[in-house]
């Protein structure tokens, strides 16, 4: 069985944690360093599944999971790169930092596995890319896909050019869908509803609107028709939200692509 070490257990690395815990009768012992750790996190240290700040675990580690901001990523994995294991390899969820950033660290042929999970990965909702660098196996691929799927769905990605688009639509995407939720919580709350109530129906939208789409055979496009009646309600917003000039689909677009082309940034510093 492996043994894993987390690296980073901020918004990312506790939301793995929490998703890992509920699905924990399978895992063995996650280990955890983080210097500033939540209650949470510290009411969790010592169980069956996590062990904090462990003082020496020297070489005994197979696989590392770094979930650090990318500005620190560089020393972080070298003040870490001598507790593994000669057999071990890497997982990064670090936005932005591609192989070849690995490679310049390792300097020697070494498995690095790339992933971008989100942050619904907590309630074991996430959805998770994989994608592993030229000397990462099948084994370590499926190791990892076995892993992240107790958290969510996964797919494995074919290129990784891939990730940075990945990261702009469900690595930040759950931002996106709060944000949606925010505005329509306001507008419901400025017509007359009371807040907990838009709350409620708004959430719940979503949250319906997501399993429907998933579970139809019908595509979204067409599910979206199915609520459309001509001249109704659901027209008058419409008309609006996907007019040709002023419509939604030019500012997700690019906001989108602000995302895609930041996550590329990140790789060059
Ligand atoms: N948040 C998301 O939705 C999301 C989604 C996909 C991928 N990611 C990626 O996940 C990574 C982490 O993002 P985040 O939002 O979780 O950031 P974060 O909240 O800042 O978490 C990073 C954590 O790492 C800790 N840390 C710093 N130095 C460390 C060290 N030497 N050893 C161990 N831990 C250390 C930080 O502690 P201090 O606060 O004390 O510095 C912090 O708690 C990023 O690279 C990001 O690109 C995030």
């Amino acid at each position: 069985m492996n043994k894993v070490l987390i690296v980073g257990s901020g918004s990312m690395g506790e939301a793995m944690l929490r998703g890992w815990v509920k699905a924990s009768n399978e895992l063995t012992k996650i280990y955890v360093r983080e210097p500033n750790p939540s209650n949470w996190l510290k009411k969790m240290n010592d169980t069956k599944t996590i062990t904090l700040n462990p003082l020496d675990i020297k070489s005994q580690i197979n696989v590392c999971i770094f979930a650090v901001k990318p500005q620190v990523a560089e020393q972080v994995i070298k003040d870490n790169k001598n507790d593994l294991a000669d057999n071990s390899f890497l997982i990064s969820v670090i936005a932005g930092k591609d192989f070849s950033f690995f490679h310049n660290i390792f300097k020697v042929p070494y498995p690095v596995i790339r992933v971008m999970p989100n942050t619904p990965v907590s309630i074991e909702q996430g959805v998770s890319a994989i994608i592993g660098n030229e000397y990462s196996s099948l084994a370590h691929i499926k190791w990892t896909e076995h892993f992240f799927s107790k958290l969510g769905k996964t797919v494995v990605l074919e290129k990784e050019s891939m990730m940075d688009v990945v990261t702009a639509i469900s690595g930040s995407g759950p931002a996106y869908i709060f944000n949606f939720a925010e505005i329509l919580i306001g507008v419901g709350n400025d017509l007359g509803i009371p807040e907990e109530i838009t709350k409620t129906i708004v959430l719940q939208t979503i949250v319906g609107a997501g399993l429907l789409a998933i579970d139809s055979d019908k595509s979204p496009s067409k599910l979206r028709e199915d609520v459309t009646s001509p001249n109704g309600t659901t027209q008058a917003a419409l008309n609006i939200l996907m007019d040709k000039k002023n419509g939604w689909h030019e500012i997700i677009r690019n906001a989108v692509v602000a995302a895609y082309n930041r996550s590329k940034s990140l790789a060059k510093n």
